[in-house]
């Protein structure tokens, strides 16, 4: 019997930081021995915002490198970057055709970041979505890993599937496309920046303070942990909706040392802040340790990386390019002869 399928992706725009790691792509390196997975580097969403040319190829590069230092391994995954499958851009705009273009105003990481970009929104930030929902799509993916602030796009991308694909052309096929569904980690699907407790960390914030990169060495790491911000209380909590700062710090030690959230917060629970931080530094310079050894020696064999990929898109290209045809066909082109 095949094996479920997944898909998932994280832009190469900047640094990837503990949000990317501990709210998606922890989770894609156990699918990997349950499930067939692809993991693709989103090139062309990391476009939709102004990006500086000089930059994009080595930060792709840099990003694949990551998710193999994270443990994604290339026997096991499919690793392929987005905008070397020109499948996707195809399928986007045959989704755009039916999409309703309200869909898409509703969607707050849109109303989020087109208020930062003030006059200058492009189409592109509109339509990212779309292009995400094509880049599951075109794969029948069954599950797609990724953090909480994607849930809205992944429920977008259903309803399109649903209601604009499948149900308009069942006549022609029965269920056109496979209807994927979220898979959002239990811990740390949200992790919180440290300079603010309510806001999500992001790779967008303009205060690098505000997150920790997994390539930071560790006397920076030391510093972010120390600046970031605290509350006057004593004793760290889960569950106290005062104490946001308290919930995400503790939430993080406890995933990086490799405890429950109730052994991290018994270990905790008379701890002041100046006793905990050096704690939670230590948890993350270690467990980000082996992350950056593995990615300093992965950037050393550049056409072992260019090799990976080049092999990530022969395999995706085929199920790619096999699924778009069917949906040009269903949806009445005239075929290639
Ligand atoms: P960012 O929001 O920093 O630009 P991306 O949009 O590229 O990051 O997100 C890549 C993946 O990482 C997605 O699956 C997203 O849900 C997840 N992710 C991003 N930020 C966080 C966070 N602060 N906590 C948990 N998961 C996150
Ligand atoms: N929009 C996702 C994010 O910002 C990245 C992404 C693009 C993605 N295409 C995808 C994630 C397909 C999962 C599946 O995190």
């Amino acid at each position: 019997m095949s094996r479920p399928r997944v898909l998932s992706g994280v832009q190469p725009t900047g640094a990837l930081h503990l949000g990317n790691w501990l709210g998606a792509i922890r989770n894609w390196v156990e699918l990997q021995e349950s499930h067939e997975t692809f993991f693709c580097v989103v090139d062309l969403h990391a476009i939709t915002t102004p990006h500086n040319p000089g930059k994009l190829a080595s930060e792709t590069l840099s990003t694949a490198a990551l998710y193999m230092a994270c443990g994604i391994d290339p026997s096991k995954s499919t690793i392929f970057v987005q905008s070397h499958i020109p499948a996707h851009s195809e399928l986007c705009w045959i989704l755009n055709c039916v999409t309703p273009l309200n869909w898409l105003e509703r969607m707050i990481q849109f109303k989020e970041k087109a208020i930062k970009q003030g006059d200058n929104v492009s189409v592109g930030l509109l339509d990212y979505p779309v292009l995400m929902a094509a880049d599951i799509l075109l794969y029948d993916a069954d599950f797609v890993p990724v953090g909480e602030d994607q849930k809205q796009h992944l429920e977008l991308a259903r309803n399109i599937a649903q209601q604009r694909i499948n149900s308009r052309f069942k006549e022609v096929e029965k269920d056109l496309l496979k209807i994927p569904k979220p898979m959002i980690i239990k811990n740390g699907s949200r992790v919180m920046s440290l300079s603010d407790g309510l806001k999500k960390m992001s790779k967008s914030d303009d205060n690098d303070n505000s997150r920790i990169n997994l390539l930071d060495p560790p006397e920076l790491i030391c510093k972010k942990i120390k600046r970031a911000k605290t509350d006057s209380y004593i004793g760290l909590e889960f569950g106290n909706p005062l104490r946001p700062e308290a919930e995400n710090l503790l939430g993080m030690y406890a995933i990086l040392s490799g405890k429950s959230n109730a052994v991290a917060q018994q270990e905790c629970l008379e701890m002041g802040w100046g006793k905990f931080k050096p704690l939670l530094n230590d948890a993350a310079t270690s467990a980000l340790k082996p992350i950056q050894e593995k990615y300093k020696e992965l950037m050393e064999n550049r056409d072992h990386l260019n090799l990976v990929l080049k092999n990530g898109r022969i395999k995706a290209e085929q199920t790619a390019q096999k699924n778009l045809t069917r949906i040009r066909n269903a949806l009445g082109f005239l075929p290639e002869k």
